[in-house]
């Protein structure tokens, strides 16, 4: 966690931990997690806190796991929406944001289409701020919550082999865990066409390899990105069809595997693209995990950086 001179804590990228301090906090989220495991769902821990989620981007799982882990921990929570706000009458970010610290807010938890958004909030308000996704730049709470699965699946992190597939270039997800997974010990291999590997990627800790063959010989984990359609130009790769018969999980592929790696996938998954629909099928409920470990690392986040000065 990062911490400006007005004393508030932030998380805004996954630099800011290191290993230990990813470790305590996966230790912490497993005891979250027993929490949602509860015929009643919650705790007092951030009882008269106020957390607002305000998203610019669109998310499912990242939006609904931060506002029930708020409300797992006793907080009061807005979700802010872009289209019914004044931001849709040409208000300013941080005019907005200003508006909504004014009415005594804990913590902002962010998604912006723009890398380094979270780390500008933090000098316009005087609250926590977590960086729930800001461009190609950083995912950090979904490192955390890979890790947490990883360790929780497979029994440790140290020396784990880790390959992650796909549209690297464009992925805040990818590049968080790239930082994770190495001040945990573990070792990376990208796989992706060389367009979609960003120049110098290897300088922040891994391998490359253009072959997911080599890579499903070598890994624990095979860790899928979506082709971020939005993002990426099609000229990247020939056609859709050819990056599938490359870089794809097909049917194929899994069904020759002797030793079959842990499949993991951020979501939200393409079928047919980066993954067969029958794999994702059968792989399903490591995936749904990573959504349940979403709520209770999150939860482990959100004490960390607000329950210490909690009076
Ligand atoms: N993994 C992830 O960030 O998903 P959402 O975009 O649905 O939040």
């Amino acid at each position: 966690m990062s911490e400006t001179v007005s004393g508030n804590r932030h998380l805004l990228s996954i630099r800011e931990l290191e290993g230990p301090d990813i470790i305590s906090l996966l230790d912490s989220a497993r005891s979250f997690a027993e929490v949602s495991t509860r015929p009643v769902k919650k705790v007092p821990a951030l009882r008269g806190r106020t957390i607002v989620n305000l998203f610019l981007e669109p998310s499912t799982r990242t939006r609904m796991s931060f506002e029930l882990a708020a409300k797992r921990l006793s907080a009061d929570v807005i979700n802010f929406a872009t289209s019914s706000s004044s931001l849709s009458k040409g208000e300013s970010l941080k005019d907005t944001a200003k508006t909504i610290v004014a009415m005594g807010v804990d913590a902002v938890v962010m998604r912006h289409q723009s890398a380094g958004a979270a780390q500008m909030l933090t000098g316009w308000i005087d609250c926590s701020v977590v960086n729930a996704g800001d461009g190609m730049h950083e995912h950090p709470t979904q490192a955390l919550l890979d890790l947490f699965t990883m360790r929780e699946e497979l029994g440790r992190l140290e020396g784990l082999k880790v390959a992650i597939v796909g549209d690297i270039d464009h992925s805040r997800v990818a590049r968080s865990n790239i930082i994770a997974l190495n001040r945990v010990g573990a070792h990376v291999l990208l796989v992706a066409p060389r367009s979609l590997l960003p120049e110098g990627i290897e300088e922040m800790g891994a391998e490359t390899t253009g072959s997911i063959d080599e890579a499903l010989e070598w890994c624990d984990v095979l860790y899928l990105l979506r082709i971020q359609m939005e993002r990426v130009e099609e000229s990247r790769f020939p056609s859709l069809r050819e990056y599938t018969l490359q870089y794809g999980l097909t049917q194929t592929r899994w069904s020759r595997l002797k030793r079959k790696p842990l499949v993991m996938h951020p979501g939200p998954m393409n079928r047919g693209v980066e993954i067969a629909s029958e794999v994702a099928d059968e792989v399903e409920s490591v995936i749904t995990g990573q959504v349940a470990a979403g709520v209770a690392v999150r939860m482990a986040v959100l004490y960390d950086l607000l329950g210490g000065s909690h009076g």
